[in-house]
């Protein structure tokens, strides 16, 4: 799989949120699972790979200082347009995470990232969030695709999700978008990295972690995983 096709998707005028009312319902629980976690009021919060995180200032808020780490340049931009007056959260591209220093942070979180990179480039990353995490922090990996789980499922789980958010029909609307936009083939020609369970786990472990399963989805997804894991 080249990342760089998925890299520049997510720079793209993409269709996934399928308009203002998903991405804002979206972010917003995301925001609001984070905030679940319960960081203390000093933690230092990474969340890598968070898109347009459109309500990290709520995070933010409520923590030390919250890293936003995102591949994508043009998202990038939006992030430092949109919080360039928040002093606590500093948006940064993964090459840059190399600068923070080694037991640093309180949580890493990555929601629905895992699928968008190869297997070297997963465990790469396990070992650098191993090393900039603190003792006793957090990484939650989350919204992780195992085999089996088609479009179709994921398409599903967006019309129940729309309907009880009440978007309904954009989200038909932006199905039909997805179908005939860039992801449908970038999916079905790099396909996305799914992990088993038990995959997962010893791979999380593998990086120096012990890894459990959360009991939920991060998202609306269920049939996709979470995991908390801390370091051994
Ligand atoms: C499906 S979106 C998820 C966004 C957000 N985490 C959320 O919960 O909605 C995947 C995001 O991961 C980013 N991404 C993919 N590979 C990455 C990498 N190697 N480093 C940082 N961000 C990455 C993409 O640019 C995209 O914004």
């Amino acid at each position: 799989m080249s990342q760089d096709n998925w890299i520049s998707f997510w720079n793209s005028e993409h269709s996934i949120y399928v308009n203002a009312r998903h991405l804002d319902q979206h972010y917003r629980e995301v925001a609001d699972r984070i905030l679940q976690l319960g960081p203390a009021p000093g933690a230092q919060v990474l969340d890598f790979g968070c898109g347009e995180a459109t309500h990290a200032d709520r995070v933010a808020a409520s923590v030390g200082q919250l890293w936003l780490c995102e591949a994508a340049a043009r998202v990038r931009d939006h992030l430092r347009t949109r919080f360039g007056g928040q002093p606590n959260i500093k948006v940064i591209g993964p090459d840059e995470l190399q600068a923070i220093p080694a037991g640093t942070l309180d949580l890493v979180v990555a929601n629905s990232v895992a699928q968008y990179l190869t297997r070297d480039e997963l465990d790469a990353l396990l070992r650098t969030w191993r090393r900039l995490l603190t003792p006793d922090g957090r990484l939650v990996l989350a919204d992780v695709v195992p085999p089996g789980v088609s479009p179709v499922s994921d398409a599903l789980a967006l019309l129940r999700y729309a309907w009880r958010n009440d978007f309904l029909g954009a989200a038909i609307a932006g199905l039909v978008r997805t179908v005939l936009s860039p992801y449908r083939r970038i999916r079905a020609s790099l396909g996305i990295t799914t992990y088993t369970e038990r995959e997962i786990t010893e791979r999380i472990d593998a990086a120096g972690f012990k890894a459990a399963r959360l009991p939920f989805n991060f998202e609306h997804q269920p049939a996709r995983l979470s995991f908390v894991a801390t370091p051994r």
